[in-house]
Formats: C-alpha cells, structure tokens, sequence
C-alpha cells in the first residue's frame, strides 16, 4: 500500500502559458527503496524537496543513474490518462538489467505514478498542448567506494506541468550533422535511457548551439550511418517510402517512435527499418526524392528539420510540415487529448 504524506506548503500555480518545459515542479514526489535480501518497498508519496543520499553513493561515483521521460493528458472530462507508461517502464527494466540495478516492478511502478499524479492533480494544466511531465529515475544508492553493482537503489518520480514545447507553436529545427564526438557504440549503453548518454551529448550539443543548430544528428562510430537526433528519432520519407534506422543497439528506442510505426502501418504507407547511411540522405536530398525529414519524442512529439548541416555541405529540406509528420503529430495529440478514439490502447486513466 502507497502511503500519502500530504505536503503543508504548496507552491505558487504557474499558469499555463508560463510553463515553459521543465521548469516548475508540483508539490509531491514518489519514492521507492531497494535493498537487497528485502527487495522493493510500497513506495510513498512525499513532499517534494532534496533528496539525502550517503556522499558514497555508486550514483555519484559510477554513474549507475537512469531516467524516464513521459506525459500525462487532460481530457475533456476533466480525467487526466497517461500515455504509454508500459513502455517507459520497460524501457527502465531494460535499462536497469544493462546498468546493473534492480529493476523496478511494473505494479509499484505503475501505482507510483498514478498515486503521485493523483496527489497533485490540481496542479495538471488544463490547455491544449500542456502535458504533465513526469520523471521517473533510478539511481544506485550504496554507500561505498567498491567498484561493483550497488545493493541499493532509489527510485522516484517527480511531476512537471509543461507547456507547447516549442514557444512559437510548432517549429521546425535546424540539425547539425555530427562528426567528431560520438554519443553511443555498439554494446554501449545507447539503447538504454542512461544519464551518462546525455552527459556524453553534452558537448557536441553545446558546439552546435553555438553554430546555430537546435539538435545534433548522431551518427555511428564510423561517421556514417544515421542513429538518431538529440533527443529524438529520426525519420525520412523517399519519394513514398518512410525510413527510420533500425534498432542497433546503440539507438534509444522512442515510444513516440514506436507509435508512428503503428500509425504508418495501420496507414498502408510503406515503411523500412534498416540501416541508413549518410550517402543515402545526400542522394536522396539531391535528386531531390527527399520529400520528408522529421524528429519524433516526448517531448515536441513530431518535429520537422528544416536544413541538415555538416562541415561541407547544408541541406535544407522542404518548408515546415510535410503531410507524414503532420499526419503523425495529429493523429497522435488527438489520441492523447482524448479527441479521437484510442483505438491502440495507447492511454491509462488515473
Ligand atoms: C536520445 C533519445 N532518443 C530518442 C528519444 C525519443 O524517445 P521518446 O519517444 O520515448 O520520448 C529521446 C527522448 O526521450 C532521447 O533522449
């Protein structure tokens, strides 16, 4: 049983159109122990606030840290459902088997967050295009300084309502094509939701802000076939083919990614997973067969790419939204707003 410790002081309620993305956090938070011998607490609600974790902590020293990024969804009968968390958690236990830590279980993770979004549903924004984001994360907690799997772990989830991803409404964003650092390898942890893959990011994403791109484009440790964008999967459309890059074990695997697979397919559009090289983009963008490049996550849910830029070359793509990515992005958001019906079984009422 999820016990609820009701916090006495709330804070102040941003309104929707100050949300921003990430920056406000409600007034709880969930939190679950593991030890071994004894294995997983029930997990409470708490008030939100620090944390207190020994200065040993193998999450401080060796990085065994994972995270989860998802929504929740207000719907018009003033319910809030959330949005596939069955893959997010699976994606944790299979995180959590790469990292070494216990996985969580499906029931205490589920009964988590519903208790929590429960706990702080008047803090659920209620326009369209607001989310709740939740954070679900894993850390190793043992207190000590042997390099070995902890036999402790800690995992919460913290609430943040969020607003229109992008401050002007939809955007489409400008990639840099990275060629030096490399964000993942095979038998890495690129699959994996690891906090040290966006540590590794870091870097090439900052040199790319300051050339004037919004994400960088990840490729492999060849420096030649596709992997994935910043924080989001990456999508082509050819002429009438769809593409997106196989799963090689070194790409984050999306739940967005995964819905527009279904979408796609339900659709009769043709679509490959397989691998994809550079050179098949640059002749595809030249004889101009490149009709569609397009990121999908969490966060923005479809976004276009308006130019793909490397040392020598720049290829900017057609205008704004092609028809796939807006296909994508509508039948998507009307499922998670409860518009259309949910006919992939995509949403969880609270
Ligand atoms: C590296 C990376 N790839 C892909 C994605 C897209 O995943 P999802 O659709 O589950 O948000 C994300 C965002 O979470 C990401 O950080």
């Amino acid at each position: 049983m999820i016990s609820v410790q009701r916090s006495t002081q709330t804070k102040p309620r941003p309104s929707d159109d100050q949300l921003g993305f990430g920056q406000y956090f409600t007034d709880h938070m969930f939190v679950m122990n593991y030890e071994e011998g004894k294995g997983w607490d029930a997990g409470r609600v708490i008030p939100y606030g620090p944390l207190a974790i020994d200065p040993a902590a193998s999450v401080l020293h060796y990085g065994q840290a994972l995270f989860e990024g998802m929504k929740a969804f207000p719907q018009k009968d003033g319910s809030i459902s959330v949005f596939r968390p069955e893959f997010n958690v699976q994606r944790l236990r299979n995180g959590a088997e790469r990292l070494c830590l216990p996985q969580p279980p499906v029931e205490g993770f589920l009964a988590g967050i519903k208790a929590l979004l429960k706990a702080d549903s008047s803090w659920m924004p209620k326009t369209r295009g607001t989310a709740m984001y939740l954070r679900p994360t894993l850390i190793g907690t043992e207190g000590f300084l042997g390099v070995r799997p902890s036999r402790q772990a800690m995992f919460f989830v913290i609430l943040s309502p969020v607003g229109q991803y992008y401050k002007k409404g939809l955007e489409s964003v400008p990639i840099w094509i990275e060629q030096d650092d490399v964000r993942a390898c095979p038998g890495g942890l690129g699959a994996v939701k690891a906090g040290a893959n966006y540590a590794a990011s870091l870097r090439a994403a900052q040199r790319a802000k300051e050339k004037g791109y919004a994400q960088v484009l990840w490729t492999d440790v060849t420096h030649k076939q596709v992997e994935e964008v910043g924080t989001m999967n990456l999508f082509f459309r050819i002429k009438d083919t769809v593409l997106t890059p196989a799963l090689n074990g070194s790409i984050l695997e999306g739940g967005t990614r995964r819905c527009c697979l279904e979408l796609l397919r339900e659709k009769g559009i043709r679509v490959e997973e397989r691998p994809i090289s550079l050179a098949e983009i640059r002749a595809a963008w030249k004889s101009g067969e490149l009709e569609e490049t397009f990121g999908t996550g969490t966060a923005a849910v479809v976004t276009p790419v308006s130019v793909l830029a490397g040392e020598n070359e720049i290829w900017e793509m057609k205008k704004g939204f092609g028809p796939t990515a807006r296909m994508l992005f509508d039948e998507i958001t009307s499922i998670q707003y409860g518009e259309t019906p949910d006919r992939f079984h995509w949403l969880q009422k609270i």
